[in-house]
């Protein structure tokens, strides 16, 4: 069972929950695939509800959004295992099936094409608005040094309009 919420109740958790980390999940072909996210911007942009993504250009998962520009933000309410949250950010989907691997019960969406994940509840249904490639080269030297030292490739916003945010609740009796 989906539970409709209005997202600016649970900005709050949403916000919180991005350090440790969410999951950011995306559909192409057959292929369903998540990846831990820790940065990402909760808002309001040409008059429509936004998440947006930073996902750097070498990511299996910018690949997926590149093929069927849509996703799922996934939230954990309460425990989430640790090992699955593991595998979805340090795996990538380019060789394994992490979905399998992290024991994830999907869910059909509402809207989109992209499924929830029963195990990180709090889902957010999002369609493409606007894809926006960043340029580390304009950044101060000591945020270039820390994130684009090690991993070179930059990072790439990517605004999902949220068109449906719902919580996945086991059926009660
Ligand atoms: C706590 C945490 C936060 C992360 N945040 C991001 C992020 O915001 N953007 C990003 O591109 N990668 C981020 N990563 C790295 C990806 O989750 C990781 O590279 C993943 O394996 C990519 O999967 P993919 O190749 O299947 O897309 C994060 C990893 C961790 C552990």
């Amino acid at each position: 069972m989906k539970r409709k919420i209005d997202v600016t109740d649970y900005a709050n958790d949403i916000i919180k929950a991005m350090c440790p980390g969410i999951l950011l999940t995306t559909k192409a072909g057959d292929q369903v695939n998540s990846m831990v996210i820790g940065w990402g911007t909760l808002g309001r942009v040409w008059e429509k509800p936004v998440f947006i993504a930073y996902v750097r250009d070498r990511r299996y998962t910018r690949e997926m959004l590149d093929r069927n520009p849509e996703f799922t933000v996934n939230v954990p309410l309460g425990a989430f295992d640790k090992h699955a949250f593991s595998v979805c950010g340090t795996k990538s989907g380019r060789d394994m099936d992490k979905i399998a691997a992290a024991g994830f019960t999907l869910e059909e969406p509402e809207i989109i094409s992209v499924p929830g994940i029963r195990e990180f509840p709090l889902t957010l249904e999002c369609r493409l608005l606007y894809r926006e490639e960043q340029t580390s080269a304009r950044l101060g030297a000591d945020i270039r040094k820390k994130f684009y030292s090690v991993e070179t490739d930059d990072h790439i916003c990517f605004y999902g309009e949220i068109v449906e945010a719902y919580i996945i609740e086991d059926e009660k009796g």
